[in-house]
């Protein structure tokens, strides 16, 4: 039978082993770091991409039926159309500053904020504060019918 005992030493026998085995366990340690590291950009990214990420809206395009009110002048939800002189152009009802529902002032030609006065040109060229940039103008195509007489105005939001 066997009664020796065999002890294995797993202690460094010399300063190079020891030293080596310091360096593999340094390395080994920077390793898992870098993984670690590495392993959480790549959970992380998606998240921030998708809190930064917005979605453009699509152009919606709104149909408004000719002829215009002999005011001259539409308003729907979004926008006001003008018929202009021939040539109509509409403005965007979302106000500069901070986003209220602007409203055209028939009796004294000037588009009016209620939440804080700023005024603007049917235009929409800044007449008085506080917003300081312009309406969104929206382009306005005319559709006519075969006899020359317009139709319909489509606005493009
Ligand atoms: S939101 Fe229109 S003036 Fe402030």
């Amino acid at each position: 039978m066997y009664n020796r005992l065999y002890i294995i030493n797993t202690m460094p026998t010399t300063k190079a082993d020891s030293d080596a085995g310091r360096d593999r366990r340094h390395f080994l340690a920077r390793f898992l770091q870098w993984t670690l590291g590495l392993f959480s950009l790549i959970l992380v990214y998606p998240l921030l991409r998708f809190l930064g990420y917005t979605v453009k809206p699509k152009p919606r395009h709104m149909t408004v039926a000719a002829p215009l009110p002999l005011s001259g002048y539409h308003t729907e939800r979004d926008f006001i159309l003008f018929a202009g002189d021939g040539k109509p152009f509409a403005v965007s009802r979302t106000c500069t500053h901070l986003g209220c529902r602007v409203n055209f002032l028939e009796d004294k030609q000037i588009i009016e904020c209620p939440c804080h006065q700023s005024r603007f040109s049917p235009r929409g060229k800044v007449l008085s504060g506080p917003a300081k940039k312009n309406l969104t103008t929206l382009a306005v195509v005319t559709k006519k019918t075969a006899d020359g007489e317009v139709k319909d105005y489509i606005v493009t939001l």
